[in-house]
């Protein structure tokens, strides 16, 4: 079984910086290793709901002078960088089943030359609830071997989140605009400074199986995709009519396996969707949500006193089956998702048992499309693995392509100019036409979807329960399965 935990002993990348674009190599991680609590006979503990460790792709960064080193979690979904205060209570605090203590690494402002207060309003919150307050600071902040002057960020003084954040986002989606005055992000401030052409940048997360992946400021690299590039608008924020968050229009949803294929209708089509490295599981509307648990035979359950969500046998992950993302309507990119990107374990702790239904006896995995009500829907790393994407913020479109997973090579195309449009890439040639909401048309047209036996086995009053006594259980992932380690900005 692929484990989400992952021991970060390898030193965290390389970057390389050239003329025109900057490459920064991130690594997926869990903070885990010695943080097993274990208590007999009784239910989960408490620390569960408090722990805020989640998946996620992180770098090594510096802050300040002589640097300081943080590992911060890269999130296309917020536009801030924020670092923990090495004073922060969730610093000092060192809970003894826990570990405790800031391990990403924390910025102490006594220890450098470089750091100036710019103002005291610094307040970020997240969609499962943690947040980080305190003040902006202008400090030197490194990227490898880049290193820029000046660079606004946010200083966590009060903070339930143990590691910090580089938000890459729009400006518009600072964390200071509710109070005062956009400032120049960390890709705008590259743009400003010459470090690259436009403010543009490529990430590529390569498969659950492999730790590491990178994102290129100012550039392509057409060694990490297959097929070509294709184009399609960032979509505004409805309410405030600006780009404020990378949302596309996701147009059609396909499910593919030896017995046949589907392709599902929804009354939500097409569902504008944010691609968020920041969030670790994928958010559809429920009509969408539960039509996937069908094809797969995931089941939603009670876990235990923490929540619900959809679960399904690890076994799963070695289901050839595969969905299919369109975007853009007819002839827009496609991204093939294959289980084994969708079936996640529910604890590092070690293999849960289902001990009713179905599934009884088998080890329970959580899976990667989970259901959210509202109108902003999220496809995170369980969809973006399979994808190359390219945001443009320039001119408001991202490009994206069928990732090339685990690819060696490289070769990197700068963007040439401001404003430059994509390299290599084309536009998707019908994005401006209607979509039906039975885009594609028929379900379940396939014979018993994923799983010949079908599903749907649950279908009382209750949900089905996993029970959670006896075991391991990390908080880690606990978290993530809830909320999906949701990173993305609440307000
Ligand atoms: C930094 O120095 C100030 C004043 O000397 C002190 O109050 C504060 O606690 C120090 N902070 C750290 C992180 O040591
Ligand atoms: C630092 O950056 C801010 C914008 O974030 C700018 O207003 C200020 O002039 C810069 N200061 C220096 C010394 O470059
Ligand atoms: C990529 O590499 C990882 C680790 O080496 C491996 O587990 C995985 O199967 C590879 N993925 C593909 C698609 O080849
Ligand atoms: C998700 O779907 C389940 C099962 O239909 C439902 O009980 C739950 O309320 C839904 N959650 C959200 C956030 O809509």
């Amino acid at each position: 079984m692929r484990n989400v935990a992952r021991f970060a002993t390898s030193s965290l990348l390389a970057s390389a910086a050239s003329a025109q674009v900057v490459q920064w190599n991130i690594e997926k991680r869990s903070d885990s290793a010695p943080r097993l609590s274990r208590r007999a006979g009784s239910t989960v503990e408490e620390v569960i709901t408090n722990e805020k460790m989640r998946g996620g792709y992180f770098a090594s960064c510096s802050v300040g002078t002589p640097p300081q080193k943080v590992t911060l979690q890269l999130d296309t979904g917020s536009s801030d960088i924020w670092v923990p205060a090495s004073t922060a209570r969730v610093c000092t605090q060192r809970s003894s089943s826990r570990g405790g203590g800031c391990t990403f690494g924390s910025y102490d402002a006594n220890q450098s030359s470089t750091g100036q207060p710019v103002s005291d309003d610094f307040q970020i919150a997240y969609v499962d609830g943690s947040y980080s307050r305190g003040e902006y600071i202008a400090e030197t902040f490194g990227i490898g071997d880049v290193e820029l002057a000046n660079v606004t960020m946010g200083l966590g003084l009060d903070t339930d989140i143990a590691y910090g954040l580089v938000g890459v986002g729009y400006e518009l989606n600072e964390a200071s605009v509710r109070n005062s005055e956009l400032y120049p992000n960390l890709p705008v401030v590259m743009r400003n400074e010459g470090r690259i052409k436009t403010n543009a940048y490529s990430l590529w997360l390569n498969d659950l199986g492999a730790s590491t992946g990178n994102i290129l400021f100012g550039g392509i690299d057409t060694d990490k995709y297959m097929g070509d590039l294709i184009r399609v608008n960032v979509q505004k924020d409805a309410r405030s009519g600006q780009f404020t968050s990378f949302t596309v229009h996701l147009t059609s949803l396909q499910a593919h396996s030896s017995t046949g294929d589907d392709a599902f209708s929804s009354s939500s089509f097409p569902v504008p969707v944010v691609l968020d490295s920041g969030t670790t599981l994928s958010y559809l509307p429920q009509d969408l949500a539960e039509k996937v648990w069908e094809e797969v035979g995931a089941e939603y359950y009670l876990i235990g006193q923490q929540g619900a969500a959809p679960l399904i046998p690890c076994a799963m992950g070695n289901n050839n089956g595969y969905f299919t993302f369109g975007f853009g309507g007819q002839g827009g990119p496609a991204i093939k998702v294959g289980m084994d990107e969708l079936v996640l374990p529910i604890f590092t702790g070690g293999p849960v048992p289902f001990n009713s239904g179905p599934f009884k006896g088998q080890d329970a995995c959580q899976f990667g499309i989970q259901n959210i009500s509202g109108n902003s829907f999220l496809l995170g790393d369980t969809f973006l693995r399979s994808a190359y994407v390219v945001y443009d913020l320039e001119n408001n479109e991202i490009a994206i392509a069928p990732t090339d997973f685990n690819a060696t090579t490289s070769n990197i195309i700068p963007f040439p100019s401001l404003k430059a449009t994509i390299p290599s890439s084309t536009p998707a040639p019908s994005q401006d036409a209607p979509v039906s909401s039975a885009s594609g048309g028929q379900d379940y047209n396939a014979q018993g979807g994923f799983t010949k036996q079908g599903s749907g086995e649950n279908a009382g009053s209750h949900l089905p329960a996993l029970e959670l006594t006896q075991m391991a259980v990390m908080g880690v992932s606990m978290g993530m399965m809830i909320f999906g380690g949701g990173m993305f900005l609440l307000f």
